[in-house]
């Protein structure tokens, strides 16, 4: 078979057979054909776009590159769940335990972030003493004792999609809806997950800037788990401010407990909810979407989910407040064993607050003042995400150190009223940053920032539902 083939077929608006697209994606790994090659099929790819069937191929052929992770040893229906890029994501963090609380097994391989803010592994490293390296059978019996771990990715994941996408990177075909579906896919399903849950951002700030992009991703990618047996569920969520109000790793710890502890922000909950339900659903753990979210809310408001996190910090070798094991040893008894009763809500905010103590604190805070008086009517997330990064919350490089006490936090999000010299947001550092650091992650605060005359409502969070069965529109029209 020869490679130039398979290319002028792309170009020329063909659909490749399996064997070819094999061909491609284990010549490239090995190293038998050429980037010039890989990178004249991959713009081919982008003018021409891709079959269902060569998506689906091309997935399999990439999650089959390298390792496969195996669960096998861990019981139950083992649902991931995917964004696809949002700053400061901390859904993550709180749909783990959530999730978890519901029954739904959390078997959690995470990688640390790079630009931006930190990944999941970062973040859960800034609670002192929290182990990321479990052994694998370590790994796979904390799951079936408490139902969820998380440890740091190892073994060799999928390297054609990281030497394809790198190559991506610099031949200006990143933006394709199959390569871009392929992708998430393919790591997904390497990953061992039985099911998936996908976060489809939309708006400025994510790959796909409309709704009818968006929804055309979350079709394709849907559409890949249902042909490979992995049944998928996408979730459409605006993109055009951040989520929440927190950006950095202690900052968004604190944030996601008090989610857990059934308080808000309503943005970052209202995800969750709508994410958890559908693992729910696909673990099998309740019938319905609407059957689910009401065991969540349930689960957030009695003190379920945070009690669930305390299990896995504790697990996972995070110094537990003393006071935490006073105040769980009193609700429990000694009667139970060792099943305590839902925390309820009071006890929940106690115990929230005794982990928040343990997070590190920035040296120095600084707010950001509006220079106009009006409303909210914009907040470009990469730029806050930036800002955060320049404080020391993320990494530029994969070495670097990063300073889990750093970041961001908002005061004001989209249709809020604000007055000239009140605070938009906060700055957090410490000390040994590089000179104008702060003055720069200011300056790109503010510009952040877009302020109208008239109040504009924020935009609807949750804009579709993708499953196998169609697409739901919620609260818009297509
Ligand atoms: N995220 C990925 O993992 N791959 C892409 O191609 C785009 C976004
Ligand atoms: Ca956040």
């Amino acid at each position: 078979m020869r490679t130039v083939d398979c290319i002028q077929k792309k170009r020329d608006g063909l659909a490749l057979a399996p064997e070819e697209i094999r061909h491609l994606v284990r010549g490239f790994v090995n190293g038998s054909i050429p980037d010039y090659q890989m990178a004249a099929w991959a713009m081919a790819v982008f003018f021409r776009g891709m079959t269902p069937e060569e998506t689906a191929c091309l997935t399999m052929e990439m999650a089959d590159s390298g390792d496969r992770i195996d669960l096998s040893a861990i019981r139950g229906i083992k649902v991931d769940k995917h964004s696809t890029g949002g700053v400061g994501d901390t859904t993550t963090l709180v749909l783990g335990p959530l999730v978890a609380a519901a029954g739904v097994p959390v078997a959690k391989m995470s990688g640390r972030g790079l630009g931006h803010t930190g990944g999941t592994i970062d973040k859960l490293e800034s609670i002192p003493g929290f182990r990321t390296e479990l052994a694998p059978d370590e790994f796979a019996s904390q799951v079936n004792r408490i139902g969820i771990a998380l440890t740091g990715q190892t073994g060799n994941i999928t390297p054609a999609d990281k030497k394809l996408y790198a190559l991506r990177d610099v031949t200006a075909t990143v933006n394709s809806l199959p390569l871009i579906a392929s992708s998430i896919m393919s790591k997904k399903i390497a990953a061992g997950a039985d099911a998936i849950v996908l976060d489809v951002k939309t708006g400025r700030g994510a790959f796909m800037k409309s709704l009818e992009e968006s929804v055309l991703l979350a079709e394709r990618m849907v559409d890949i788990g249902r042909r490979v047996g992995r049944t998928t569920v996408a979730v459409i969520s605006d993109m055009n401010q951040p989520l929440g109000y927190a950006v950095g790793n202690a900052l968004e710890v604190s944030e996601a407990i008090g989610v857990l502890a059934g308080e808000g922000p309503a943005d970052l909950r209202e995800l969750c909810l709508e994410l958890g339900s559908h693992m729910v659903v696909l673990g099998g753990r309740a019938a319905s979407a609407e059957e689910a979210r009401r065991l969540l809310e349930r689960l957030l408001d009695d003190g379920s989910a945070l009690l669930k996190f305390h299990e896995f910090l504790a697990a996972q070798g995070a110094r537990v407040p003393g006071e935490a094991d006073r105040l769980l040893g009193r609700m429990n008894g000694s009667a139970n064993g060792g099943v305590p009763a839902p925390l309820g809500k009071e006890a929940a905010l106690r115990l929230a607050g005794l982990w928040r103590r343990q997070l590190p604190a920035a040296t120095f805070t600084r707010e950001i003042a509006a220079l106009r008086d009006g409303f909210v009517t914009d907040i470009d997330a990469e730029a806050v995400g930036s800002a955060a990064m320049l404080l020391g919350a993320g990494r530029e490089t994969k070495e670097a150190a990063i300073d889990h006490a750093a970041g961001v936090v908002l005061r004001r999000k989209v249709g809020d009223r604000v007055e000239a010299g009140e605070p938009l947001a906060e700055l957090h550092w410490s000390g040994g940053l590089a000179e104008g650091r702060t003055e720069q992650a200011s300056r790109l605060l503010l510009e952040a920032y877009r302020i109208g005359d008239g109040k504009e409502a924020p935009p609807p969070l949750i804009r579709a539902v993708v499953t196998e069965d169609g697409v739901r529109m919620r609260n818009a029209v297509l």
